[in-house]
């Protein structure tokens, strides 16, 4: 299978969500929709020229399953987010290179469920889509989404949230937290933390134990503490999904600070470039990686290679290939699975030759 690429979408609308954030809705022409299939909880990379740099960043659908011909996401500016900030002053009509729905953050739509979806601020987005394919799609499901923010005018999606609840008055409940405003039920206020699932569940507004699937999208520490919180109520790793929605701090992918050896080397001990075969929708081309200063992919980058990827932070998994000789070690990996690694996968932004000699196949899946 070919690795993913960009296309070219026409923006159809802008819809200004909160005063800093905003929904963005793409049409997806005819002959395009196969590419653009996607599952709820997956994400679009966006990718545009802003200041002579090529950014990319991530942004999760939440368009439900059941929409045809237009696929929205939401985007929320960031402090010193370029690209954010950019988005910002999209709008209909404008044209924008959009790479097809990727990411593991999934609901397969069928059958009869309990949800239980944890949000944070953003976080909203992957969870909205996954909120309005399950009541649309699975009439016997429940969904319980408890969304955290810091106030009710940094809420997203609220139109679309009262309508869910309207329309689902039986099957969806919708519980804010939040942690500058003072809402009338005292156990509504203060952070979405362990101790607040816990005092939830304590109380019957949740009932983590009973869900088929939890869905936790937000901050790495909110991450960390719900699923230390679900762990303790009992709930397997396996009915847990988490999205990390971290943004990558640089535009291109960063050659990241790595533990050298003691002679001031790379791990791989060498004082040359290691040589390294891509081979990339059918093609092989040779390029020389620094171990001790870039990644494969910074390196690529550098040579002038256009390789797949996306988050350049070890999240996303766009830029995964598969080692074919030699060896390669990352520097953070937080999406690939144990037995991705085991099947001799890697992330490209991640990856640093261990052996003089490296060929990475991107077409391997
Ligand atoms: S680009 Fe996202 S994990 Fe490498």
């Amino acid at each position: 299978m070919a690795a993913p690429r960009f296309h070219t979408l026409e923006i159809a609308a802008v819809r200004n969500e909160t005063p800093d954030a905003v929904a963005i809705t793409f049409a997806i022409p005819e002959d395009q929709n196969d590419a653009f299939a996607f599952l709820p909880g997956q994400y679009l990379t966006l990718r545009a020229d802003i200041g002579g740099e090529d950014m990319r960043r991530s942004y999760s659908i939440c368009s439900p399953l059941q929409e045809q011909g237009r696929r929205t996401v939401g985007v929320k500016r960031i402090a010193d987010g370029r690209f954010s900030g950019f988005a910002q002053t999209l709008k209909a009509g404008d044209r924008i290179e959009v790479m097809p729905p990727q990411g593991r953050f999934t609901a397969q739509i069928g059958g009869e469920h309990n949800y239980l979806l944890l949000a944070a601020g953003s976080g909203i987005t992957p969870c909205l889509s996954i909120a309005k394919s399950v009541l649309a799609g699975e009439p016997d499901s429940s969904v319980t989404l408890l969304y955290a923010n810091r106030n009710s005018a940094s809420v997203m999606f609220r139109d679309d949230l009262n309508d869910l609840k309207d329309r689902y008055t039986t099957r969806f409940t919708l519980l804010h937290v939040m942690d500058e405003e003072v809402q009338d039920v005292e156990i509504m206020n203060g952070r979405l933390d362990a101790e607040k699932l816990e005092s939830l569940a304590s109380h019957g507004l949740i009932d983590p134990a009973s869900t088929d699937a939890i869905y936790i999208c937000g901050p790495e520490p909110m991450i960390r503490s719900a699923s230390t919180a679900m762990a303790a109520m009992g709930v397997s790793d396996d009915r847990i999904k988490f999205e990390l929605f971290t943004p990558a701090p640089g535009a291109a992918p960063a050659a990241a600070p790595r533990p050298k050896a003691a002679n001031g080397q790379g791990t791989n001990g060498a004082t040359h470039g290691a040589s390294v075969d891509i081979i990339l929708d059918g093609a092989r081309r040779t390029i020389e990686v620094n171990a001790a200063t870039d990644t494969v992919l910074s390196a690529a980058t550098k040579a002038g290679m256009d390789l797949p990827y996306s988050c350049a932070g070890g999240m996303c998994c766009t830029c995964r290939c598969r080692i074919v000789e030699g060896s390669a070690t990352m520097d953070e990996n937080f999406s690939l699975e144990p037995w991705e690694i085991e099947a001799g996968f890697t992330l490209s932004c991640q990856a640093r030759p261990d052996t003089d000699r490296l060929v990475l196949d991107f077409d391997a899946q």
